[in-house]
């Protein structure tokens, strides 16, 4: 072992097993996401809570019935035996079931569920548009298409709306919230798509740019909660522009798997750039530890990882839909950090070099910490050390070695050990923190859904995470081999 060389490599495996540790953090596994959605399932109550959790079910369990499978729309309306669609088709058999019940027997133009919230029911719609079209009320006797109707003609006809078309997201006042841009245009636009209805799917876009206009801060580019009305919230709260971004990338999507990509490209392009404007605004604000600040820019209140998880998917759909990967590597960042365990040391900054870290300056405790630790192999190494220095560190890194199969939510960063992602914002309560979030169950699966369709896509835009990764690890193999020479000599 007189080589320095063999010295310098192995010091520079360790060091890169040290500084990585951090993001060698899984992937979920299939039994984490499983318990995750079954505190989905269990504690979605609330019509906006139906329609998110419905959407994270296509996304993560049936992809080819979502808007962002990359075949025309609409899909199938024979299911294949491969698709297993119950749990979305339950969503909307309940809803559609008990309507008459929750609204009170009416009949005519009404939300799917009476509810204070406008725009929330909406957000069901998609899953009944799927029923309808699937033909489930051949067998249940359901009136998905009706029901679907009303709820199109309640959101058109009998809502507030702004001078220029805006529909407000209240029912009793005129009121715009972020959170809309979710629940509302994706319902239009697929109802565009079912039914072979263009104006629908404008209507879809012109909802998005009216309530960009109003609500999206020019400076920082980060949207406003809720405007107009009483009890009004101007922050830039964190999963508000999430909802926006995603709700944008729901649209987007159907426009261009629709039969009319073409003629509405101008449009695509529009929502492409509106949701990169909050890609930008927002990641200049992300926290060291991957997360959002309840309101972005405001350090005084809370942690949530609701909005990180969210804001990471959008970044993936982008990827994929658009071919924009800016963020990729943030977003892998963020997801390393939301997957990560207890004994992970996260620190999003360190790895790999962002596009653009124009908040906190890159404080790197990085650089001092694994010389203090790496004297600690320096020691054991060498015995080891003539063919294969990688043998030692790599086993200390990577480990999906068998932990008793006991609790999989045992021991992660981010969620509780009964599956709950934390910290997180009270989606009753959007000023507080919370215990139990539903939407951000549904946000995990949503995150999961899109990293792993933009993994079969072929990652596109890894690179650049790559070319950084690899630059420092050039930086790391000089640094090792002087530190070998060091030492040695
Ligand atoms: C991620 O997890 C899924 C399911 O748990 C697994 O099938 C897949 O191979 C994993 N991918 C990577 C890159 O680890
Ligand atoms: C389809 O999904 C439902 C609910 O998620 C599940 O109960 C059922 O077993 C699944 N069916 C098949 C054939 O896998
Ligand atoms: C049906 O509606 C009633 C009345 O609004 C409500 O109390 C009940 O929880 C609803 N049931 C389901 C399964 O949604
Ligand atoms: C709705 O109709 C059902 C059956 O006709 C009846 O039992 C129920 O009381 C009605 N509900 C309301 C709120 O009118
Ligand atoms: C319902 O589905 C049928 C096809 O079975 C379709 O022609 C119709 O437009 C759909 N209606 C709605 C409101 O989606
Ligand atoms: C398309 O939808 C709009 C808005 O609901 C409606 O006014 C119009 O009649 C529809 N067009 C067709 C051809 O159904
Ligand atoms: C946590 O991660 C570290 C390193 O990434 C790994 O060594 C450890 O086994 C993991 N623990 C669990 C419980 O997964």
């Amino acid at each position: 072992m007189r080589s320095p060389l063999l010295l310098g490599a192995a010091l520079t495996l360790f060091a890169e097993c040290w500084l990585f540790r951090g993001v060698t953090a899984q992937n979920f596994t299939d039994e984490q996401l499983v318990v995750v959605q079954n505190q989905l399932a269990a504690g979605a109550s609330h019509s906006w809570e139906y329609g998110t959790r419905a959407e994270a079910l296509l996304e993560l369990t049936a992809p080819s019935y979502s808007v962002f499978y990359p075949s025309p729309l609409p899909p199938p309306q024979t299911i294949p035996p491969s698709v297993n669609l119950t749990a979305v088709l339950d969503i909307a058999r309940t809803t559609v079931a008990n309507r008459s019940a929750s609204n009170g027997n009416i009949t005519g133009p009404q939300p799917l569920i009476a509810d204070a919230a406008a725009g929330d029911p909406c957000s069901i719609g998609v899953a009944v548009l799927l029923a309808n079209w699937t033909g489930q009320g051949a067998s249940d006797g359901l009136d998905y298409a009706g029901a679907a109707r009303d709820q199109l003609e309640f959101i058109m006809s009998r809502v507030p709306q702004t001078s220029d078309g805006a529909i407000s997201h209240r029912v009793a006042e005129l009121q715009l919230w972020s959170d809309s841009v979710y629940m509302v245009p994706p319902f239009l636009a697929y109802y565009g798509v079912v039914t072979g209805n263009q104006t629908l799917l404008l209507e879809a876009y012109t909802q998005i740019s009216l309530y960009r206009n109003y609500l999206r801060d020019k400076k920082s580019n980060l949207w406003k909660h809720v405007l107009f009305g009483s009890g009004q919230d101007l922050g830039h709260w964190a999963t508000g522009n999430g909802w926006a971004a995603a709700g944008m990338l729901r649209v987007l999507a159907t426009m261009q798997r629709s039969q009319w990509s073409n003629e509405m490209y101008n449009l695509q392009s529009d929502l492409a750039a509106w949701i990169g404007e909050i890609h930008g605004g927002m990641y200049s604000y992300l926290n060291t530890n991957g997360l959002f600040y309840n309101w972005v820019d405001q350090p005084d209140s809370f942690y949530d990882a609701s909005s990180a998880a969210l804001l990471a998917s959008t970044v993936y759909r982008l990827s994929q839909l658009w071919n924009v990967h800016t963020h990729i590597p943030i977003a892998e960042q963020v997801r390393r950090a939301l997957a990560a365990n207890s004994s992970d040391t996260v620190d999003v900054k360190t790895y790999p070099p962002w596009p653009a870290t124009p908040t906190a300056s890159p404080s790197s405790g990085a650089t001092s910490s694994p010389t203090s630790t790496s004297s600690a192999t320096f020691t054991s190494s060498p015995s080891s050390s003539s063919e294969t220095p990688s043998s030692t560190p790599a086993s200390t890194s990577a480990s999906p070695s068998s932990t008793p199969a006991t609790n999989p939510m045992q021991n992660l960063l981010h969620f509780t050990s009964d599956g709950w992602l934390t910290p997180v914002v009270n989606p009753d309560s959007w000023g507080v923190e919370g215990a139990q979030s539903p939407e951000g169950q549904a946000f995990v699966l949503d995150l999961q859904a899109a990293w792993s369709d933009w993994v079969q896509a072929g990652a596109p835009g890894a690179n650049s995470a790559r070319v950084g990764a690899a630059a420092s690890r050039v930086v790391m193999a000089v640094a090792g081999v002087v530190l070998g020479f060091g030492l040695l000599y």
